[in-house]
């Protein structure tokens, strides 16, 4: 299979690289600059690299730099922003200041004919974001764009495969980068198109099939969808020889515990141990109404649980996880082994010993997960669904958690979402639920007084859940989400929708 490497120099947008050059087929990975030697790089096997950008300057000391032996190993490279830099000063030309000041945002590009730009017009416009710029040309090197501030916006020296761009074909507003991107992959590194789902699918299952062979793999399942689909691989691969724990804590959505086991377990045979551990779960977090204490307790207790169970199942050999590649890199890690949090606590216990770990997803993204999950009979609803939080249900009780709060919550979000998942997928928020709030208000029912808890529904529209604007649902969506919950569930007076964005508030109330 032919790879690209995105050597990552602290960019911004080093995932993004690395996503639309797998969405044209050919595998791509990350690597931070000071995790992989030239040695290393050459022995891989690489039809390309790709630099990132980074946030620094070529020229300052301490800047993120790389041996200039990598110009010379006979493997294509695309230079991007900071990349772009870095690629002219290895090479011996100046890099200095723009004496016209930065540019920023969508610019106008004109183009030279080159096969980097094959199919691109010789007018465009592109993404800039930079402060430096390449002042003087390496030695063998030609300018092949420029734009108004910019001389050398792009070049290459066309016989050794060396490009550079100042701008970023990565993101959107560039109108030909995919194309560009297109160019570098096929065109130059001429790379196959052959990384496929089916493909993953069909390696991995003789992978593990060979790797993990008469020997007994524990998964924690959560019902979400990268364990899920982590589960239903190594399932196909091993059978029976996979068990897995799935720790209901009772803060789970109504009636989600069972879809999971239905799903997961009966319709695609996966062996699951449920473990019913709500009243152990409440009880331990009975009288406790601090936000990060809760976090923690549901942490501890769920480790605690899984532990006992694995502890009955005898000698497990090999421990699987659903880590996934931003999991990897996020983590700063790069390829090391990293043992996924769960619910947020440091990872399961030292006392647990195995003699590996699997993650059978840690090289696929979101969307690539998504689609492996679909290929392997998961159902849409599942590997489609909104995140949760690892604390469940329990984050969203403010205060105390008891059992009237949560059998109340649970209905009310159980309303909420049976309406948002009648409108069409794509127009619905990113993230939709409700939370229960620890007031309680007097209402009145026929000419009864009542008095019950405020329940606050809360949808937000996002990319990457790190910023989030409340969703404009329509008010007729929250008129009958607002009277069927006041008018079936006894114990709820008050209905409210969330208008606050994040920031400055979160997603979740606690
Ligand atoms: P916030 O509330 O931080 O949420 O704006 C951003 C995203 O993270 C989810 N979230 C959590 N996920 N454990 C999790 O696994 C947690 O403790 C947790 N807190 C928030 C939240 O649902 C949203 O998608």
């Amino acid at each position: 299979m032919d790879k690209i490497l995105v050597l990552d120099f602290g960019g911004q947008y080093n995932q993004l690289i690395a996503r639309r050059v797998r969405s044209n087929s050919v595998y791509a990975e990350i690597k931070p600059y000071n995790k992989i030697t030239c040695a290393e790089i050459k022995s891989a096997g690489y039809k390309g690299i790709i630099f990132t950008g980074g946030p620094n300057s070529v020229y300052d000391e301490k800047s993120p730099h790389y041996s200039a032996e990598i110009l010379n190993l006979g493997i294509p490279i695309l230079g991007i922003c900071y990349g772009h830099q870095l690629l002219s000063y290895l090479a011996g030309g100046e890099i200095a200041a723009a004496e016209s000041g930065s540019e920023y945002g969508k610019t106008e590009l004109f183009t030279q004919d080159c096969p980097l730009f094959s199919g691109v017009p010789q007018k465009s416009d592109c993404f800039m974001s930079h402060t430096d710029y390449v002042k003087t040309l390496p030695e063998g090197f030609i300018s092949i764009a420029e734009s108004e501030k910019c001389p050398n916006a792009a070049i290459c020296n066309e016989q050794k495969n060396l490009y550079g761009v100042q701008f970023h074909p990565e993101v959107t507003h560039t109108e030909y980068g995919e194309q560009i991107l297109k160019n570098f992959i096929f065109g130059i590194c001429k790379c196959s198109a052959d990384w496929k789902m089916d493909d993953f699918i069909e390696k991995s299952v003789e992978k593990y099939r060979t790797e993990l062979k008469g020997k007994r793999v524990l998964l924690a399942l959560s019902g979400g969808v990268d364990s899920s689909v982590a589960a239903v691989l190594l399932h196909k691969a091993i059978g029976k020889n996979l068990v897995c724990v799935f720790v209901d804590h009772g803060l789970l959505r109504k009636d989600e515990g069972d879809y999971v086991e239905n799903t997961i377990g009966k319709n695609l045979g996966v062996h699951i141990i449920r473990v019913n551990a709500k009243e152990r779960f409440l009880k331990t977090l009975s009288g406790i109404t601090d936000p990060e204490k809760k976090r923690h307790i549901i942490g501890e207790e769920f480790i605690r649980t899984f532990e006992a169970e694995a502890k009955k199942l005898g000698k497990i050999d090999v421990l699987a996880q659903g880590t996934i590649y931003p999991d990897v890199i996020e983590s700063g890690k790069g390829d090391s082994a990293v043992i996924k949090s769960h619910h947020n606590v440091g990872g399961l216990p030292d006392i647990m010993s195995f003699e590996s770990i699997v993650e059978p997803l840690r090289d696929l993204f979101k969307d690539e997960v998504r689609k492996v999950g679909i290929k392997l009979g998961i159902p849409k609803e599942l590997v489609f669904r909104q995140p949760f939080p690892g604390p469940g249900l329990g984050v969203r009780v403010i205060g105390e958690i008891t059992e009237e709060k949560l059998e109340l919550l649970k209905e009310a979000d159980a309303v909420f979402r049976s309406k948002i998942d009648k409108l069409d997928f794509n127009k619905r928020p990113n993230q939709y639920f409700a939370v229960i709030t620890d007031t309680r208000s007097v209402g009145v029912m026929g000419d009864a007084r009542t008095y019950g808890y405020t329940v606050v529904l809360r949808a937000v529209d996002t990319d990457d859940f790190m910023t989030a604007e409340w969703s404009r649902i329509s008010f007729d969506l929250l008129q009958t989400a607002s009277s069927r919950i006041t008018n079936e569930i006894k114990g709820i007076t008050r209905v409210v929708y969330d208008i606050t964005s994040k920031p400055p508030a979160t997603v979740e109330w606690e």
